[in-house]
């Protein structure tokens, strides 16, 4: 009977990234049942593993931590109840196992005296016996590195719980003292939600397998019909052991248009022309958007602009923009604001979303500051683990690649993923820059943003050269 592990875990162990799993798969090296890898194929495929050394995820992780945004509590301990809980289950199967062991045990020392009395008639039997004494006597193969890996897997059990939604197939780690809400989200994966206290409803789900807890209160209530088919509401539990949850999740007409008063937290400069706007939204009232979608600001001076938002939906309460500081009134107004001004934001628009379920490569188009919302895209690309190859390429006139460090570092983060800057006067000669430079293989997905005159100049060179039209997003 084999162990199965769940491939996002099978990552985390053999310190490799989730495109080089896919690569394993792909080639067949690596069979899968279930979104799950056996113990035993893992130990074969991945030999120079060192699973006592985690150095090496660890450093990579800690550059992937300052590349994309990752949420501050991911590595604190679960709340006290649920890591008891966790060590629970673990005890149960330890105990099991061992129970398990123990008849094992009794029955091979019949089984010894079975073939003892056989042995007496038949030689084979005498055989028979030397042979499992044998077997029994000699260390399983990769007996050490199979200790480590399940020792390893065991305390991330403990640590954090995979969940997998159905019917989309995300997945994701429940860490810390997050509710499955709060997971989801942090991981990229726009389930559907409203209040995020438990008044709305919205987020009800179902429990497929595995097991979650009540970790806040909630007003909502369920009938004893929908406790009994495992309805529970993902903003209020979290999940104590590796679970499967049927869950919406949603697309960009699904979300309803939202008016948020927010704060400011930090206006960034970004070089000579650009500045970051960094917002945070009320405890109680996070932004729901999908990555490449826009809102409309409105400044207290009453000064609005449209935007689209820089910043990934797994960041949470926290909302960025980049503005132009020749950009009119309200790029004039960020002078006068200052930390907790209020700033209100309305929408999101657009259909510009990342579309995770085509498994091909993405390249990502910008030209100045078109740049804004292809850096929420990728990042919402990353936080899913997108496993194909990425390649942004960014032309910038005046304004420059005023981000460039960021992109640099996930080139090096990430070895899926490749960043090529241009430097163009206009439009027109940043879309001949970037029809030169860009490379679209067969079934790539694009991605574009920037000034009419220069998507509608990319689109024609690169659909004149093969591009489906239906690749093309803008
Ligand atoms: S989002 Fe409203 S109850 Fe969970």
């Amino acid at each position: 009977m084999s162990h199965w592990l769940p491939l996002s875990r099978v990552a985390r162990l053999v310190g490799i990234s989730r495109a080089a799993l896919q690569e394993h798969i792909r080639s067949g090296a690596l069979e899968t049942f279930d979104g799950g890898v056996a113990l035993d194929a893992v130990l074969r495929v991945f030999p120079d593993a060192r699973l006592e050394d985690d150095s090496e995820f660890q450093r990579l992780e800690e550059i992937k931590r300052q590349a994309i945004w990752r949420p501050a509590h991911e590595e604190t301990l679960p709340d006290r109840d649920v890591l008891a809980s966790r060590l629970h289950r673990v005890g149960d199967e330890f105990a099991a196992a061992k129970v398990l062991l123990m008849h094992y045990d009794r029955v091979l020392g019949w089984l010894d005296v079975k073939l003892a009395d056989l042995a007496e008639r038949t030689p084979e039997a005498d055989a028979l016996r030397a042979w499992l004494a044998d077997e029994l006597a000699a260390a399983p193969p990769e007996a050490d590195r199979g200790r480590t890996l399940l020792a390893r897997e065991t305390v991330m059990r403990v640590m954090s719980a995979h969940t997998r939604l159905e019917p989309s197939g995300h997945d994701f780690f429940v860490n810390g003292d997050d509710t499955v809400l709060e997971a989801a989200l942090g991981a990229g994966v726009p389930v559907a939600y409203g209040c995020s206290n438990g008044t709305c409803g919205a987020c009800r789900a179902r429990l497929v397998s595995g097991e979650v807890r009540k970790v806040r209160p909630h007003d909502y209530t369920f009938s004893e019909a929908d406790k009994a088919a495992g309805a529970f509401l993902m903003c209020c539990n979290t999940a104590v052991a590796d679970s499967v949850v049927e869950a919406s999740v949603e697309g960009c007409t699904s979300i309803p248009t939202q008016h948020i008063p927010a704060k400011v937290r930090a206006v960034e400069p970004l070089g000579d022309f650009m500045a970051a706007l960094h917002l945070t939204t009320p405890r109680s009232q996070r932004l729901r958007f999908l990555s490449g979608q826009s809102v409309t600001l409105t400044a207290p001076d009453g000064s609005t602009a449209d935007f689209p938002v820089a910043s990934c939906p797994c960041e949470g309460r926290e909302v960025t923009v980049h503005v132009r500081r020749d950009g009119g009134p309200f790029a004039a107004a960020l002078d006068g604001l200052g930390r907790a001004d209020t700033i209100v934001i309305d929408g999101p628009r657009g259909s510009l979303a990342f579309r995770e379920d085509r498994a091909r490569p993405v390249v990502f188009i910008g030209l100045d500051e078109g740049f804004a919302p292809l850096k929420s895209l990728i990042q919402h690309a990353m936080s899913l683990e997108f496993a194909e190859p990425m390649h942004l390429v960014w032309a910038a006139g005046a304004v420059g690649q005023y981000r460039d460090n960021l992109c640099r570092s996930w080139a090096d983060a990430f070895d899926t993923f490749t960043y090529t800057p241009l430097a163009a006067d206009n439009a027109q000669a940043a879309a001949d820059a970037v029809v030169r430079a860009v490379d679209t293989p067969a079934g790539a997905d694009v991605y574009a943003a920037g000034p009419a005159p220069f998507l509608e100049a990319v689109r024609a060179a690169l659909v004149a050269r093969g591009l489906p039209e239906d690749a093309w997003r803008a």
